[in-house]
């Protein structure tokens, strides 16, 4: 969720150069302006807090070797949110996480940044919608030009193995915004660590597996697209 530190793709030069925006990850490019989307016009920062799995979201170059992915949001100060982005490595089985900074600029409209010399101005972080117990619909759009824009949706979830229904009501939110859900990739989120109530992780036995990424989710990612 809004980290890549290491990725340097292209697409993310252009980004930069032209936008001074780093979202630092080779999202999907889109013709045209950021289309206008509706998001929540109220929002409470409080009951947004806490635990979000990542179910599914737009690819990135960047987390393609990534796993449970998931984020813990936590209130700071009135005016600052913290934003830990937590994954497992699918290859070296290894947790890692980054650590970020967000404000909430108006309702609904985050602004995240990952490293100290990024403003937190810009709303790159919309909530769409949540009902803050089971779904939340995330969009960010950066318009690169007036003839193109790069867009990340995510569909975060309070729970690794989330309900039909929840699903679907998150969907809904992406239909209600003519936002397409072609390029919506799962992300695995089985064989996960659990999160002890305290805030650790402990290891299952078989966390060590790696996943068979190239037989199920590429495939799954060209049939949808
Ligand atoms: C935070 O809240 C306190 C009291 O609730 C207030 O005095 C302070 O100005 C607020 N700070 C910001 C940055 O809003
Ligand atoms: C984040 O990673 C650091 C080491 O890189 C580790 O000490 C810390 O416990 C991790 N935090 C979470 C929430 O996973
Ligand atoms: C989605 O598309 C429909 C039909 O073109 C339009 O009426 C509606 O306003 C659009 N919704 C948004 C949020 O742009
Ligand atoms: C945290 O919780 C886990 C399981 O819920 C437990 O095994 C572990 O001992 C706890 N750690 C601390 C420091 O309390
Ligand atoms: C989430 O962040 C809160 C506040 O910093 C912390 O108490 C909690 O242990 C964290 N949970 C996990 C699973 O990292």
């Amino acid at each position: 969720l809004l980290h890549h530190r290491y990725s340097s793709h292209l697409a993310l030069l252009v980004l930069l150069a032209a936008n001074g925006v780093y979202l630092g990850n080779a999202q999907v490019p889109f013709p045209g302006k950021c289309p206008d989307v509706k998001v929540m016009d109220s929002f409470d920062v409080e009951a947004y807090m806490g635990i979000w799995y990542e179910y599914s979201k737009y690819p990135f170059a960047f987390e393609i070797g990534k796993k449970c992915i998931y984020a813990n949001y936590s209130i700071i100060d009135n005016s600052t949110i913290s934003v830990v982005n937590a994954a497992i490595n699918r290859f070296t089985g290894l947790p890692t996480n980054v650590t970020g900074k967000a404000k909430v600029i108006a309702p609904a409209q985050l602004a995240v940044a990952f490293y100290p010399s990024q403003q937190l101005t810009k709303a790159n972080y919309q909530v769409l919608g949540t009902d803050y117990e089971s779904y939340a619909v995330v969009y960010s759009c950066t318009s690169v030009t007036p003839l193109a824009n790069f867009k990340i949706v995510w569909i975060l979830t309070r729970e690794r193995q989330p309900s039909a229904k929840t699903i679907e009501d998150a969907k809904n939110i992406l239909e209600d915004n003519n936002i397409t859900q072609a390029f919506l990739i799962d992300t695995i989120q089985t064989k996960c660590p659990q999160l002890g109530g305290n805030g650790t992780e402990f290891a299952n036995e078989d966390d060590l597996d790696l996943d068979d990424f190239v037989t199920t989710a590429v495939p799954n990612a060209i049939e949808k697209a």
